[in-house]
C-alpha cells in the first residue's frame, strides 16, 4: 500500500481499497533454509526522498531495450510493480520521464501463472476466455483514484554485489488510464516498485530466476535518501531483533504480529495492536484506540514551552519560543514510545521522537503518527517510513521473519564494506527502567554519527 499525506496540496492516498478483502493463499511457500540456492547474490540500490517535504522514499531502476530510466516508489505494502504507461495512455499523472511505451510481444497472456497471481492478489476473480487475451487489471485507492493496466514483461536492469549487472525478464504492470484522486501536481515517481510477498512481487520474480534470495531490506536515512536491497549478504543476521512473520488477517502485507504500545516506560494500556511495516506510507497509522491513547499521553506529559499550533501540513502540531529547525531541538521535550511484540523474544522497536515527529517549514513541531479511522484502516495499525527512519528493516520470506536494528542507513554498503558492514550497527536504545537492555557504548557511537 502506498498511503501518503502530502502537505500541503492536500491528501493523496494511494491506498487499495482492496486492503479490508481478507487474505489469499497466495504467499509463496516458504523453504525454510536460505541455502537452496548458492547461486543467488544480492543487488543493492541507492534510495532517494525522505519522509518530510517529499513524503516518499524511490529507487531509480533501468527497465526495457534499450533500458530507460524511471522513479519508481518503493513499496513494501503492495506486490504490483507498476509504470505510468504510454499504451497509449487515456489518462496519466505528469510523470518525471517519458512514459514506458509497451510492444505487443511484451504483453503477458492472461492465462500465465503470474496473472492469476495478480488477480488473487488484488481479490479478483479472472476471467481468462483464450489464451492470447491480455492481462487487464484494475487497482482501486482509497481517496478516489485508481488505475488500469495491462501486464507486460520487460528487462530489469539489476547490479549484482560483484558488479554483474543481469536483465531478466520481469512481469509489471502498464498503467494508461489512472484516475488521480485529490491531486493534479506532478507525480514525484513514474510508478511502484511492489515489494509484497506474493508472486507478482519484483522480490518473489527474482527469486523465481535465482537471481536473489527472497529477502528484501531497506534503510531510509533521516537526511534524506538510503539503500535499498535484495538478497540475504547485507542481514546482520546475529544482531538484528527478529519476529516471525504473521499471517496479517489484511491480505499480503508483512506483520510481525501483535504488539503492545509503551510511551515513555509505561503501557498505555491499549488492547495488543496488530501491526503491518509498510515503506508505501510515509507516516505512521494507528487505529482509533491507540491513536486516542497516544495523543492523551503526549499532551499530558507536554512542557510548558510548547503550545498547540494549526499547521497545513499534518493534523496535531506544536510551536516552541522560536521556531525549531529540526527534530533534534524538540526531540528532548517528547518521550520515546516502544511496540512490544507478542511473537518474539525482546522483541522491540523503539520509537524515539525522531521517529514519530517532523519539523515543518512553518518551524513547528508534528505528530507523524496519524488516525488510521478517519482513513477507514479500522483495527490494522501501519508502521511507515517515519517510524522505519534510520532502522535496518529486513523483510525475510525465506526464513519467515522480519527483523530490525538500527542503523546509519546515509552510508551505502558496496562490496568491499558487505562483510564488515556489521560494525557500524547497534543494538536499539531502549528505556532501560523497564527493559533493562540498554548499550551505552552504541547509543554514543550512534548520535555522534548522527550529530
Ligand atoms: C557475479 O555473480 C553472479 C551470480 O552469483 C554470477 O552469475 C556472475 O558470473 C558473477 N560475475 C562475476 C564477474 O564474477
Ligand atoms: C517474458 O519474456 C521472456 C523473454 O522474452 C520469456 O521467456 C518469458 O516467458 C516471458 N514471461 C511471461 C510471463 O510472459
Ligand atoms: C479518529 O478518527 C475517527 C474517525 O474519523 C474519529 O471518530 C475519532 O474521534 C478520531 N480520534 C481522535 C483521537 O481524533
Amino acid at each position: 500500500m502506498a498511503a501518503r499525506w502530502a502537505p500541503p496540496a492536500g491528501l493523496i492516498l494511494l491506498l487499495l481499497l482492496a486492503v479490508l478483502l481478507p487474505a489469499r493463499a497466495d504467499r509463496p511457500a516458504r523453504t525454510g533454509h536460505a541455502d537452496d540456492d548458492p547461486e543467488a547474490s544480492s543487488a543493492v540500490f541507492q534510495l532517494y526522498g525522505n519522509v518530510y517535504p517529499h513524503g516518499l522514499y524511490y529507487v531509480a531502476m533501468s527497465i526495457g531495450n534499450p533500458a530507460k530510466p524511471y522513479f519508481l516508489d518503493v513499496d513494501t505494502g503492495s506486490d504490483l510493480t507498476w509504470l505510468q504507461c504510454d499504451a497509449p495512455c487515456v489518462s496519466c499523472s505528469k510523470v518525471p520521464h517519458p512514459l514506458y511505451r509497451p510492444t505487443k510481444n511484451k504483453l503477458v497472456p492472461c492465462v500465465d501463472q503470474l496473472c492469476a497471481s495478480l488477480h488473487g492478489g488484488l481479490g479478483k476473480n479472472l476471467k481468462c476466455d483464450s489464451p492470447k487475451q491480455q492481462c487487464d487489471y484494475e487497482v482501486k485507492y482509497a481517496d478516489q483514484g485508481s488505475s488500469l493496466g495491462v501486464l507486460v514483461n520487460d528487462s530489469f536492469a539489476v547490479r549484482l554485489a560483484n558488479a554483474s549487472i543481469v536483465r531478466p525478464s520481469l512481469a509489471f504492470g502498464c498503467g494508461y488510464d489512472q484516475e488521480v484522486g485529490s491531486s493534479t501536481e506532478v507525480a514525484p515517481t513514474d510508478g511502484v516498485l511492489g515489494l509484497g510477498s506474493g508472486s507478482i512481487s519484483l522480490l518473489s520474480q527474482l527469486k523465481q530466476h535465482g537471481i536473489t534470495k527472497n529477502v528484501v531490506g531497506h534503510c531510509l536515512s533521516m537526511r534524506g535518501g538510503g539503500f535499498l536491497f535484495f538478497g540475504d549478504n547485507l542481514v546482520p543476521y546475529s544482531r538484528a531483533t527478529w519476529v516471525p512473520m504473521a499471517r496479517s488477517a489484511f491480505r499480503n502485507y508483512y506483520s510481525p504480529g501483535s504488539a503492545s504500545l509503551y510511551f515513555g516506560g509505561w503501557s498505555l494500556g491499549v488492547k495488543p495492536m496488530e501491526v503491518v511495516l509498510d515503506s508505501g506510507s510515509s507516516f505512521t497509522y494507528f487505529s482509533s484506540q491507540p491513536y486516542q491513547a497516544l495523543v492523551t499521553a503526549l499532551k499530558g506529559d507536554l512542557s510548558k514551552t510548547l503550545k498547540e499550533v494549526s499547521d497545513p501540513s499534518l493534523p496535531l502540531c506544536w510551536k516552541g519560543k522560536k521556531p525549531f529547525k529540526s527534530v533534534l531541538d524538540v526531540k528532548k521535550e517528547f518521550k520515546s514510545l516502544v511496540l512490544n511484540f507478542a511473537n518474539g523474544k525482546k522483541a522491540l522497536m523503539e520509537i524515539p521522537p525522531e521517529n514519530y515527529l517532523i519539523v515543518t517549514k512553518y518551524g513547528n513541531a508534528c505528530l507523524g503518527i496519524l488516525n488510521g479511522s478517519e482513513i477507514g484502516l479500522k483495527d490494522l495499525n501501519i508502521v511507515g517510513d517515519i517510524t522505519m527512519q534510520d532502522q535496518m528493516v529486513i523483510y525475510d520470506n525465506e526464513r519467515g521473519q522480519i527483523g530490525w536494528i538500527r542503523a546509519p542507513c546515509d552510508r551505502i554498503p558496496n562490496e568491499n564494506t558487505i562483510h564488515g558492514f556489521e560494525e557500524g550497527y547497534c543494538w536499539p536504545q531502549f528505556p532501560s527502567s523497564i527493559f533493562g537492555i540498554q548499550n551505552e557504548e552504541c547509543a554514543a557511537n550512534y548520535r555522534s554519527n548522527k550529530e
